[in-house]
């Protein structure tokens, strides 16, 4: 029997998905009829990928958004020599009341701005704030960090920073054009492992790299029906693809030197069906009708799997899934031609071509111990404390990463993951969704340095051979 198209679309579910008569193309670049047209490069203005702005003996910090990832911040921030806050944020007055009374003691009487949706614009245009810390909902991102950069503020910024290709531009030309730093809090790049196994990738353990596998992927379903957190429900709706992973890409992409030595080059990405989220919507709603008006739209997929190949030739695959029985595995897999790592699921492994097998967990030790970089060696252990009294840490991980940057800041030295790692890492964001709905086309990722990835040199001083000078107290 013969089908057409539209019937296969419908049978399959694929309609629903937005996807299209589009031809099956095997290395299509956007740009077609109907297509978004991805702006690939543009000559630098300035390159910010190892830049230093002036050293700030104080650094004063504006945070919007006092949820649950930024009052924890909060709290982390004021045990750091020399962050002052001076200014919060956040649409609810609650959220500031609460805020208030975690830093009374350490930081009282920072300005607050509290019960519009653009009073956070004030904490920006302050001119006692010299960096602007954001932990509010996706969209909020780019805005919030364009417009500090604007007013000659640095930014930092929750994942992700961007969800589209041009905003990820936008990012990059204000950060260029402002010379303000535009950082992404990539906290899981900050990891105890992470780090051994990037001290492990530069020391050549691996040998040459190959490949690697990143992934965060953990069921959020029972979180996601929050009253007074609907954002939350709201952004894998009228979206496809693999919409956060960082956690998982990052990582990677700092062994693999992308934008300082490599290159993403281009990406597939396919996309499961919805098999959770129209469902629950419908439970939720049946039970209480303040969710019926998520009833019958549209979620993202339960599983976004991707591969991405590098100019240098290396690949790199990460997935998305937030929505099925996860276990909240933290994928992170590094392939090199000498030996390989594997650090979820538990016990992390090592496995070399020297012994041809996992080594043991007296040899894993040993190597742990011997590429244990001097960051962790110096703050290690009392971030770990830090993460533990404040409550909202990943072992230590979230502590190091505010750390570095207020120390990088202190110490007037090129902060560690730039605009240029914000804009390639949320670029993933639309090219996963766009791969996606045409049949997992191979899509170019584009080039945020202007090609200056070739000369640029990595970042993350692991060695702290300087600054790292500032206390956890
Ligand atoms: N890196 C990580 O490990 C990690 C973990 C969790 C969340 N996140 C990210 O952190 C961000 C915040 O997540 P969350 O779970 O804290 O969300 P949340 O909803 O708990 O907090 C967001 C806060 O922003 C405020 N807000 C909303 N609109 C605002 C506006 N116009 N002006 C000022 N404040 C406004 C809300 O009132 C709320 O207090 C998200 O981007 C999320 O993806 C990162």
């Amino acid at each position: 029997m013969k089908t057409n198209r539209r019937q296969f679309l419908k049978a399959t579910g694929l309609a629903g998905l937005g996807i299209t008569a589009a031809p099956v193309a095997t290395r299509a670049a956007p740009g077609g009829a109907g297509e978004a047209s991805f702006k690939q490069t543009q000559p630098q203005r300035f390159n910010m990928h190892g830049y230093a702005t002036p050293k700030l003996g104080t650094v004063r910090i504006g945070v919007i958004g006092l949820g649950s990832r930024g009052s924890g911040a909060l709290r982390r921030l004021i045990r750091i020599e020399g962050a002052q806050i001076t200014a919060l944020a956040d649409l609810k007055p609650e959220a500031i009341t609460q805020a208030l009374k975690a830093i009374k003691t350490h930081n009282p009487n920072p300005a607050t701005y509290a019960g519009g949706e653009h009073e956070w614009k004030k904490l920006c245009e302050r001119s006692d704030v010299d960096l602007v810390y954001i932990c509010t909902p996706w969209a909020l991102h780019t805005p919030q960090a364009v417009y500090a950069m604007e007013q000659g503020k640095h930014a930092a910024s929750e994942l992700p920073v961007a969800l589209t290709i041009a905003q990820c531009w936008q990012l990059v030309e204000t950060s260029e054009r402002t010379r303000k730093h535009c950082i992404i809090l990539g906290n899981q790049c900050f990891g105890a492992f992470e780090l051994v196994t990037l001290n492990m990738a530069r020391q050549g353990f691996f040998g040459d790299l190959v490949h690697g596998d990143g992934a965060y992927n953990r069921d959020l379903t029972p979180l996601k029906f929050r009253k007074d957190k609907t954002w939350f429900l709201e952004r894998d709706i009228d979206r496809l693809g693999a919409l956060y992973n960082i956690h998982g890409i990052g990582p990677i992409a700092q062994k693999m030197e992308i934008n300082c030595g490599d290159s993403m080059e281009y990406l597939s990405a396919v996309t499961s069906n919805d098999f959770t989220m129209d469902r629950k919507v419908r439970e939720m709603a049946a039970k209480d009708p303040f969710w019926q008006p998520w009833v019958g739209r549209k979620f993202n997929g339960n599983m976004t799997a991707c591969i991405v190949r590098t100019r240098r030739g290396r690949t790199m695959t990460f997935q998305y899934d937030h929505f099925s029985a996860q276990a909240g595995t933290k994928m992170h897999v590094v392939v090199g031609t000498k030996a390989m790592a594997m650090m979820d699921p538990k016990p992390s492994r090592l496995f070399t071509t020297e012994r041809n097998r996992w080594l043991t967990d007296a040899e894993f030790n040993a190597v742990v111990k011997q590429y244990t970089p001097e960051m962790s060696r110096r703050v290690g252990q009392s971030a770990e404390t830090v993460g533990e009294t404040t409550g909202y840490d990943h072992g230590g991980q979230d502590t190091i990463m505010d750390w570095r940057m207020i120390d990088c800041l202190r110490n007037g030295l090129p902060v560690e993951q730039n605009v240029y790692d914000a804009a390639a890492w949320s670029a993933l964001v639309e090219l996963t969704g766009w791969s996606a709905r045409h049949r997992a086309a191979s899509v170019d990722v584009p080039d945020f340095t202007g090609g200056s990835w070739q000369t640029n040199r990595p970042l993350m001083d692991l060695a702290l051979k300087t600054g790292g000078t500032t206390r956890l107290i």
